[in-house]
């Protein structure tokens, strides 16, 4: 869909134009880098994943009352976002001590910092992103104090929210950078949150989940991210069939405002295929035992969504919602799935 113009291309986006001045795509690449360009690589399919990631974060953010740039994806890759005035100062958020600050402290990566450390750094890639103090900022005229003072707190409010929504699917989330920019005189957040700007550590085996993979030669970064994305899709996505409805309708760029469309129903029955194990099925087969129903032989637990979807034809919504449920809404290894689009608007 990037018919605009290429405005920028930087290390793992390109910045395309838009019909609306107002707005502009963000392409994201499969190019990794490190040490500001000196290493460079491709991850399989890390575009489509950041942009995954990046969109369902920027999307609960926004639920949870942050402004931001995201306006709606448009497919895998691309992204609408508000054209933002960029203030060239990185704010770098720390809940455990790793990266620079461990090296600059010549300490081990690991320790929790309590309270978390706010850090910035000046945005240019000539001078290895150095760090600044917020002095600095003023007296160069990259931002004002009050700027600072919002970014700051805005970066402690997306902290609190985003730690322990990762902590809730197993993951520390270590340190994380963020941009932010002006947009009609209000102050949003841009650029991306995903594993190429965070630390994301497994909670349990303490594995790297993020670009460290690729910056210290680990390798598995391609899985790494991949399991970062299932990870925040199933939490985010499934319990609540709602939010579905917000992933689908964010794709809209698919189904421009002037053609003609028409809204389908659909239910999915997501079941565990026959064989595999049901944990939670066979609890509640004894506590149905224990109720005094001996009769009940058997019992599996399966989920029902409920999408509404806009589509050109039935043909194709359904093809839609097949392919959802094979990538999302149910896993394909263990589950199966059966799509009935039971209304039409
Ligand atoms: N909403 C937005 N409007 C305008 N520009 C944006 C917006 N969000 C992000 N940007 C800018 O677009 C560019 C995105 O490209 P990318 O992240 O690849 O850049 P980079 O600066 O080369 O990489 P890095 O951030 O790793 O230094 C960055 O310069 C970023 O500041
Ligand atoms: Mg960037």
């Amino acid at each position: 869909m990037n018919s605009g113009e290429l405005l920028y291309e930087g290390k793992g986006k390109r910045i395309f134009s838009t019909p609306d001045p107002e707005q502009v795509v963000m392409s994201y690449k499969d190019e990794a880098t490190a040490f500001d360009g000196a290493k460079k690589g491709i991850i399989k399919d890390k575009g489509i994943v950041n942009n995954r990631i990046s969109a369902l974060l920027y999307a609960m953010l926004a639920e949870q009352g942050i402004a931001t740039h995201l306006v709606k994806v448009l497919d895998e890759r691309n992204v609408v976002v508000k054209k933002l005035a960029m203030i060239p100062v990185e704010v770098v958020v720390r809940n455990r001590l790793a990266g620079s600050l461990a090296k600059r402290l010549g300490r081990e990566e690991g320790d929790v910092l309590n309270p978390p450390v706010v850090e910035l750094f000046y945005k240019s890639d000539a001078l290895h992103d150095p760090m600044i103090s917020e002095s600095v900022a003023v007296a160069m005229g990259w931002a004002t104090e009050l700027q600072l003072q919002k970014m700051k707190e805005q970066a402690l409010r997306i902290n609190h929210i985003l730690k322990e929504f990762f902590d809730g699917i197993g993951i520390i989330l270590v340190d994380f950078k963020l941009e932010f920019g002006y947009y009609q005189g209000q102050l949003l957040l841009g650029d991306e949150i995903t594993p190429d700007g965070c630390r994301l550590w497994d909670k349990v085996s303490l594995q790297k989940m993020d670009k460290d993979r690729f910056r210290r030669d680990l390798g598995g970064e391609e899985e790494a991210y991949q399991e970062v994305a299932r990870r925040i899709e199933t939490a985010l996505a499934l319990p609540q069939g709602c939010r579905m409805n917000n992933a689908v309708n964010r794709r809209g760029g698919l189904i421009g405002p002037d053609r003609r469309y028409t809204v389908f129903k659909a239910n999915i029955y997501v079941t565990l295929k026959p064989g595999v194990l049901d944990p939670q099925g066979e609890a509640v087969k004894n506590s149905l035992h224990v109720l005094n129903y001996p009769n009940v032989e058997e019992v599996r637990i399966g989920k029902y969504i409920q999408v509404l979807l806009q589509g050109e034809d039935r043909a194709t919504a359904q093809r839609e919602l097949e392919e959802m449920s094979d990538k999302l809404l149910a896993n394909p290894v263990i589950e199966d799935y059966r799509v009935e689009i039971v209304e039409v608007e």
